[in-house]
């Protein structure tokens, strides 16, 4: 019956604190493989980000940031006293451009998109070119900090001829089409642009991590313990030199030898355009928390159990629930889930019963919890690995800023591997919502560049 299906569904999507423990232990072997010559799972990029910011980097710069639900241009202005302004407009990347056959379109679209925004800022004309960090948030190995060959694409992007390619030329031709006066001078992962940008304002700053339509995290490691940077450094860099580190650990476990997966998150992977990549990720970022429900409630109702005699022709549509559906479904203020009532008949054209919504809130608490739970061990393994005891970890991501309850189950988690038991405000380590996004950390990183060239380095 019914109860006894919700609770096989209980037991298999939680994830008890040792289970937690476990994985996160597992995941300080696997970041360490990363960074050893003969590498892992995990890529552990190299960023070349290799001083903090002092918090007086200034000057005007531009940013793009590709890699989320949108694409941002951002112009950011540097203080240059531990302060920044941004403006900024969002533009929606249309769904088709994540799978187009032509890799020029998507390049394209970002030079329009940058042209349109130039325009509008700087009516005049400028002068001279602009310097502009590109955010390209994926995994992009770099031999230097204005270089990212695309390793593989996640977040369900599957564009042909940009994996093994360098994006930057890819972009810089679309600019020159335009005849747009931008230089781009650094290309940075969200997670680099993140911690950096809030370590300009927050020196509490330990990692910058994302929990949005992806899942990763970025950290400072120290250059004498990244084995495989050996014979790629300048002679004159000392040992212990810092240098930001893209983790790209959205594919944590990729050889499914530690994560609880389900058989949801099984057919997840296999129906992906990626399959066997990003174990990590499916199982706990925003691109893939409604696709999870979806699965469920589709076998839940070919076993007979919901939606007697509807038509779920839209419901067996892959993608069609994004997140907000298991948001805004955990978010339903009502006692008897009216919002969700409303929101399965029109959208999916399905009538539900109480009963029905109470169970579809149920599986999205179930999704929404596991996912939190579980992407926190990527932070408490850097920490662990890093010997951080204390510290903040700078948040940013439309799930961990738009999901209902995620920051507590987040911290909650954190805790059980921790075994805290303070209240949550005198957590040693918390994830704090990070300083305006990896724009600003862009152009940071671009002002850290254009000093290093200055002095010749
Ligand atoms: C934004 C950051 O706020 O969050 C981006 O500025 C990042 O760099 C994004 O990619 C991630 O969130 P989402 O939910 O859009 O994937
Ligand atoms: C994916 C990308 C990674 C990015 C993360 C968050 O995991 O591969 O580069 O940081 O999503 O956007």
């Amino acid at each position: 019956n019914l109860k006894d299906q919700i609770h096989a569904l209980e037991t298999i999507f939680t994830v008890s604190d040792a289970k937690l423990k476990a994985v996160t232990k597992h995941f300080i072997g696997e970041l360490d493989k990363g960074l050893s010559k003969t590498g892992g799972t995990i890529p552990m990029i190299p960023g070349w980000v290799m001083d903090y910011p002092t918090g007086k980097e200034s000057g005007d710069f531009l940013a793009i940031d590709l890699g989320g639900t949108n694409l941002r241009v951002v112009l950011v202005k540097l203080g240059g006293d531990r302060t920044f302004d941004t403006t900024q407009s969002k533009y929606k990347l249309p769904g088709p451009m994540r799978v187009t056959k032509n890799r020029d379109e998507l390049f394209a679209f970002i030079a329009d998109s940058l042209k349109s925004f130039v325009d509008e800022q700087f009516p005049e004309g400028v002068s001279s070119p602009i310097p502009l960090g590109f955010t390209f948030s994926f995994p992009a190995s770099q031999n230097k900090i204005n270089e990212g060959v695309l390793q593989t694409w996640t977040k369900g992007f599957d564009i042909p001829n940009v994996e093994g390619h360098d994006v930057i030329p890819l972009l810089q031709e679309q600019l020159e089409k335009r005849k747009i006066p931008i230089n781009v001078v650094a290309l940075i992962n969200d997670t680099t642009g993140t911690l950096v940008a809030s370590l300009y304002s927050d020196s509490e700053t330990k990692m910058g991590v994302i929990f949005g339509t992806g899942v990763n995290g970025a950290y400072y490691e120290v250059v004498k313990d990244i084995e495989k940077l050996d014979g790629k450094l300048a002679d004159d860099i000392p040992a212990s030199s810092p240098m930001a580190i893209n983790c790209e650990y959205g594919s944590f476990d990729s050889e499914h030898a530690i994560l609880p997966r389900t058989k949801y998150d099984v057919i997840i992977d296999e129906q992906s355009p990626r399959p066997n990549q990003q174990a990590f990720e499916k199982m706990s970022s925003g691109y893939y928390l409604g696709e999870l429900l979806r699965l469920v409630l589709v076998e839940l109702h070919e076993q007979g159990f919901i939606f007697k005699n509807q038509d779920v022709s839209k419901l067996n549509t892959p993608y069609i629930m994004d997140t907000s559906y298991p948001s805004r479904i955990e978010d339903d203020p009502f006692e008897n889930l009216e919002n969700t009532d409303e929101l399965f008949q029109a959208d999916l054209g399905i009538e539900t019963s109480t009963v029905e919504r109470k169970l579809i809130r149920r599986v999205s608490e179930l999704i929404g919890t596991r996912a939190a739970r579980l992407a926190v061990c990527g932070i408490a393994a850097i920490c662990q690995k890093r010997g951080y005891e204390t510290g903040h970890i700078a948040a940013d991501g439309s799930v961990y800023n738009l999901y209902p309850d995620f920051k507590q189950r987040a911290a909650e988690g954190l805790a059980s591997i921790y075994d805290w038991t303070m209240p949550m405000e005198e957590h040693p380590i918390k994830i704090v919502p990070a300083e305006d996004g990896s724009g600003a950390g862009a152009a940071i990183i671009a002002a850290l560049t254009q000093k290093r060239l200055a002095a010749g380095k």
